[in-house]
């Protein structure tokens, strides 16, 4: 099974999660792609009736294009679940994100839900994160000054998506990618760090807020569920 197929197993598996009458936050990048295409599917076929409230520009095209009316936060208040990707996730059920330069309305949606499921294959799970490069959303006003304060806490180097033709992210900022390696043992108090920088938008750690993992293997899927989170 390649990773396209894991992706696609997660994705679909997590709609086994869906209840009509649900909102759900509809997340961002290629795996969670599988659940919003699934809940389409379920839609059209008459089984569930839900609102969706999507974190990017993409997802919401696509949640679109197959059926799944959207609505905005303020409409609904709070979501009932929100379903989405991840680059990595520790012991703890704390992520890095922002692979797909999402990482802002990906976390006002997670932070506005009851409730957060993560559809993942198996190379994103790690003991200690941080190998993937940590993605922060930057201001572009004076964005070389918020990579000095970065640089700063950050080991290795930090570096602006897309180099010379910068990243643009839906919400008009640009993605610093930070390279810790494996040493962010403390998610929580980092993720405090680089929000007290000016210029920082928002930080691609998300700690507290996923309550399950939805993980495609070798031709099988598993579904870890936090003790004591709010799906548990
Ligand atoms: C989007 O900004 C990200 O947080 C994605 O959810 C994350 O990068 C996972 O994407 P894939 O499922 O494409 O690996």
């Amino acid at each position: 099974m390649d990773t396209e197929d894991r992706k696609r197993l997660a994705g679909i598996e997590a709609c086994n999660w869906v209840k009509d009458g649900m909102s759900l936050g509809l997340g961002t990048g290629s795996t969670v792609s599988h659940t919003v295409l699934e809940i389409g599917r379920m839609i059209s076929e008459g089984s569930i009736s839900v609102v969706g409230v999507p974190t990017s520009l993409a997802t919401r095209e696509l949640a679109l294009r197959v059926g799944i009316p959207l609505v905005t936060l303020s409409e609904v208040g709070a979501i009932d679940l929100v379903i989405d990707g991840t680059d990595e996730f520790d012991p703890e059920f704390s992520l890095i994100k922002g692979g797909g330069g999402a990482l802002t309305r990906e976390k006002i949606v997670a932070q506005s839900s009851k409730a957060m499921i993560v559809v993942a294959d198996d190379r994103k799970r790690v003991d200690v994160l941080g190998k993937f490069h940590l993605p922060v959303e930057v201001l572009q006003f004076e964005w070389e000054a918020t990579r000095g304060l970065l640089s700063a806490l950050c080991p290795g180097a930090v570096k602006i998506r897309g180099g010379e033709r910068p990243f643009v992210t839906d919400n008009g900022g640009y993605i610093l990618d930070c390279d810790f390696g494996e040493t962010i043992t403390d998610p929580k108090s980092l993720e405090l760090e680089i929000l007290s920088i000016a210029g920082v938008v928002e930080v691609g750690l998300f700690c507290d807020m996923c309550d399950a993992v939805v993980l495609a293997g070798e031709g099988n899927v598993e579904t870890i569920v936090k003790e004591g989170g709010r799906l548990s």
